[in-house]
């Protein structure tokens, strides 16, 4: 979809629709004022009647309002501008969106950044607005016959005061295209089947993407590479799969040569059965999205690229698919990590840390600022925090600072658990230096506290986004998350240029 922004002059603009806030208790944002006036009261008329309220979900279209030269004007619900948040703001872009294509407008002009609110820029508005856009216009295109969406270009209205401000309105939208883009990027990967989406195909897909961008190289370890290194922890884990293993690594070099790289380590088990300890029937489909960390830090990857951001980065994707068979894993087995750590494998399904440890036991060679890696890696963590933010566990405290901060500013949020030495006992082991689970309780924290063991020279944080990564019920598929949160950290890197 194309978005762009523009000062336009209401007055004399043609188009199919015009899209202007109505905010509580049916008060006029700027530009629908403007309108209002233009239209000699006309709306200001039409909402004394009562048709829309202003609450958050309302909307009405109204088609050849006297005095104007579009077709069609949108007004849409607002709520209370003052209380209005991340999430709230993207809910009223992705309703206008909606009605827009249920009415089978291609091309609109989208007034919405002129609210008055506490925690929201108008520029961050514009920033959230393309988001928005973006991601309800996504269609998951590969194998789908879906009807497309109609809205394909949107003209976000927007009168800056100075050169300066409009400056910083063409960077919002260009900070919300790149996210969108590098978030539907990872809602592709995560919706495609295992049968398709195997460690070959992302594989694939990274060098595509080093092809595609001329800051961006990609590097494809195959088992063979694997077995050199001692990666025997993640290899353990593939020994059931008909389909081989695959280890990404992509670089990114917009700063300069000697700057230390950010380093994001994915988790891209493409499918995960349980292995031996195989899960029971019920949702296992949804286990294809057990590679949404790989595909979050893909995504991330193409943002960055697409923002030319001036710092390097490298991503790291250990890929594996997780399966039952003669040459599977089996509990109790023990295996040696590429950290010469060796690990008794209790229960095949806690696979995710197994591929983890050898990638973040890799990362070392980068000498990296701070590593940060992503994982659909427990079902606790869909218990603790539910859908809304991401488990975050770090050993540095400024690095966990950093992640909530970014979470809060890009609205895609991550909410810190304790990573206390006290859980470390949960991991014993009588025949090996650790055991790969902890028991029932705190499931989440001892999943990092097993990483833990293999960053102790890292600045390192843990994502854990079993329950951000994907919509369930009759809006099954992939979110993109955390493209946003993670796009918005390493902007955040760049100083104060990136923010809007
Ligand atoms: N991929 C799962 C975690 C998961 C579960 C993600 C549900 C999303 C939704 C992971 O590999 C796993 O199976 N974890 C186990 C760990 C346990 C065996 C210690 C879990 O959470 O049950
Ligand atoms: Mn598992
Ligand atoms: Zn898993």
């Amino acid at each position: 979809m194309e978005i762009s922004v523009k000062t336009i002059n209401l007055e004399t603009s043609k188009s199919a629709c015009l899209v202007v806030g109505v905010t509580d208790k049916r008060q006029l944002t700027d530009s629908a004022k403007l309108l209002d006036t233009l239209s000699n009261s006309f709306i200001s008329n039409v909402l004394r009647r009562g048709d829309i309220s202003g609450a958050i979900g309302d909307s009405l279209m109204l088609h050849d309002v006297v005095g104007l030269r579009t077709e069609r004007v949108l007004l849409v619900g607002c709520g209370k501008a003052s209380e209005l948040t991340h999430q709230r703001f993207s809910t009223i872009v992705s309703h206008a969106s909606t009605t827009l294509s249920k009415a089978n407008i291609k091309s609109a002009i989208i007034s919405l950044a002129d609210l008055d609110c506490k925690n929201l820029s108008n520029t961050m508005q514009l920033r959230l607005t393309t988001e928005a856009l973006q991601q309800n216009n996504y269609l998951f295109s590969e194998l789908s016959k879906d009807k497309a969406p109609s809205l394909t270009k949107a003209t976000l209205h927007f009168a800056g005061k100075s050169a300066a401000v409009m400056k910083k309105a063409k960077l919002a939208v260009q900070i919300g295209n790149a996210i969108g883009k590098g978030r539907n990027t990872a809602r592709d990967l995560g919706d495609l089947g295992g049968n398709i989406c195997t460690p070959t195909y992302l594989a694939k897909q990274a060098t595509n993407y080093g092809k595609t961008y001329s800051k961006l190289k990609t590097t494809i370890l195959n088992q063979k590479d694997m077995e050199k290194l001692g990666m025997g922890s993640l290899l353990s884990v593939s020994k059931g799969s008909r389909t081989p293993p695959k280890f990404i690594v992509m670089q990114y070099n917009g700063g300069k040569k000697a700057d230390k790289p950010y380093v994001l380590v994915g988790k891209g088990v493409t499918f995960d059965s349980g292995g031996i300890s195989i899960k029971p029937g019920a949702a296992m489909d949804e286990m294809k999205y057990d590679m949404c960390g790989a595909a979050g830090v893909m995504g991330t990857m193409v943002s960055i690229n697409e923002l030319k951001l001036p710092i390097n980065v490298v991503v790291i994707v250990p890929s594996v698919e997780n399966m039952p068979d003669g040459a599977a894993s089996k509990p109790g087995d023990v295996v040696t990590s590429m950290s010469g750590q060796t690990i008794e494998v209790l229960n095949t399904d806690a696979e995710g840390r197994l591929i983890l440890c050898d990638a973040l036991t890799y990362s070392e060679k980068f000498k990296p600022k701070a590593v940060i890696d992503v994982a659909t890696l427990t079902g606790a963590c869909v218990i603790a925090l539910g859908a809304h933010p991401a488990g975050l566990l770090s050993n540095q405290q400024k690095l966990a600072d950093q992640i909530l901060e970014a979470g809060t500013q890009s609205g895609d949020r991550a909410w810190q658990m304790p990573l206390w030495d006290d859980y470390q006992d949960q991991l014993k082991s009588n025949f090996a230096d650790m055991a790969n689970i902890g028991g029932r309780e705190a499931g989440t924290i001892t999943a990092a506290c097993f990483l833990s063991r293999f960053t102790k020279k890292l600045n390192w944080a843990h994502l854990d986004i079993a329950g951000v990564a994907w919509f369930g019920g009759a809006k099954k598929g992939a979110t993109g998350r955390p493209v946003p949160l993670l796009t918005q950290y390493l902007m955040e890197r760049c100083g104060k240029q990136y923010s809007v």
